[in-house]
């Protein structure tokens, strides 16, 4: 059957995905969709495998809601994005305002990695095992990991990680890395620096967080997807949406359709872009609303479940 992920199989890639949520699946047209394999050959949870809900309080592990997604990805024969082990965000406040030292924080961050990529061992083909470590300048962003153990704590997460399924791919996922520039050139950098210090990183996760109109044309998106292959590593994107103002007009819709295109083209045809996942596949449960006023109608399938034709086969004629 043709669709997203069916394309991008033939095309070469290893999978088109979505993310999730443990909410949304009680929503059974949503769910269908989402179980598609033909549309997607890869599911990402979209909250249950954080730091928050992972570990809300110091050696308390809750499992539950990710144990949820990994079997609904096992029953429908999808991959796992598994997202995510280290953030500044969603990062509960005994670890962010726990006041620990350099030796103690290291101890809590490699605990944390280890017992939750040992208990999804075998599940996950790809960890974002670092999310946003970088401002928009290039710099680090300031966050209880950069502040208290100081850039080590990249190669420190990826080496945890490694140890504890070795054959998961690990990744460093940020976002505004489609623009180049300095925020991405530093996280070039972060793929250097991880490999450096012997430890193992296989991919840069692109989030793909764009605006129609202002998303980047396919030929400057390869060329930055070329960087990274220039490394020995991977890239993926890993969150795409293309928002707009609401409600979208014809000539937005129209827009959106050639950025996924100019997004999803760049991915196919850069040999190591291994896969697109988009943020959820409908407007009825994209995260976009709710963080930017007046902003959405950003995923290819509206808030009723219907394909934007123009949107969807723009897609499909990308990979
Ligand atoms: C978002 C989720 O989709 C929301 O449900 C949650 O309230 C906030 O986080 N970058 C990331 C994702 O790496 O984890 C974020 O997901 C979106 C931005």
């Amino acid at each position: 059957v043709d669709g997203l992920n069916t394309r991008a199989v033939a095309a070469g890639k290893e999978y088109f995905g979505s993310a999730t949520d443990n909410g949304e699946l009680s929503d059974i047209p949503y769910l269908e969709g989402l179980s598609n394999t033909a549309d997607f050959g890869s599911i990402t949870p979209g909250n249950a495998m954080k730091w928050d809900t992972i570990e809300p309080s110091r050696g308390t592990f809750n499992f539950a809601n990710g144990d949820t997604i990994v079997d609904l990805a096992e029953k429908n024969g999808q991959l796992l994005r598994c997202h995510t082990l280290v953030w500044h965000s969603q990062l509960p406040s005994w670890v962010s305002n726990g006041g620990f030292d350099n030796a103690t924080l290291i101890d809590i961050m490699v605990n944390h990695i280890t017992q939750e990529v040992t208990h999804y061992k075998g599940k996950c083909y790809h960890w974002d095992v670092v999310n946003e470590a970088l401002n928009e300048d290039g710099t680090y962003r300031s966050s209880v990991f950069y502040d208290t153990i100081g850039p080590a704590y990249l190669p420190i997460a990826f080496a945890a990680a490694a140890a504890a399924d070795p054959e998961a791919k690990l990744y460093f996922n940020d976002y505004n890395l489609e623009y180049g520039g300095a925020k991405f050139n530093a996280a070039l950098e972060i793929v250097k620096l991880v490999q450096s210090y012997g430890a193992k990183i296989d991919g840069l996760g692109f989030q793909g967080h764009l605006i129609v109109g202002s998303t980047p044309s396919r030929s400057s998106q390869e060329s930055n997807l070329n960087k990274v292959a220039a490394l020995g590593v991977e890239a993926a994107f890993t969150e795409l949406d293309i928002r707009t103002t609401t409600p979208a007009t014809e000539a937005a819709v129209a827009q959106q359709a050639k950025d996924y295109a100019a997004t999803v083209g760049a991915c196919a045809a850069v040999e190591k872009c291994v896969g697109v996942t988009i943020w959820d596949y409908t407007d009825k449960y994209s995260w976009i609303p709710s963080v930017f006023q007046g902003q959405g109608a950003a995923l290819p399938w509206d808030e009723n479940l219907q394909k934007k034709e123009l949107v969807y086969n723009a897609i499909l004629e990308a990979l």
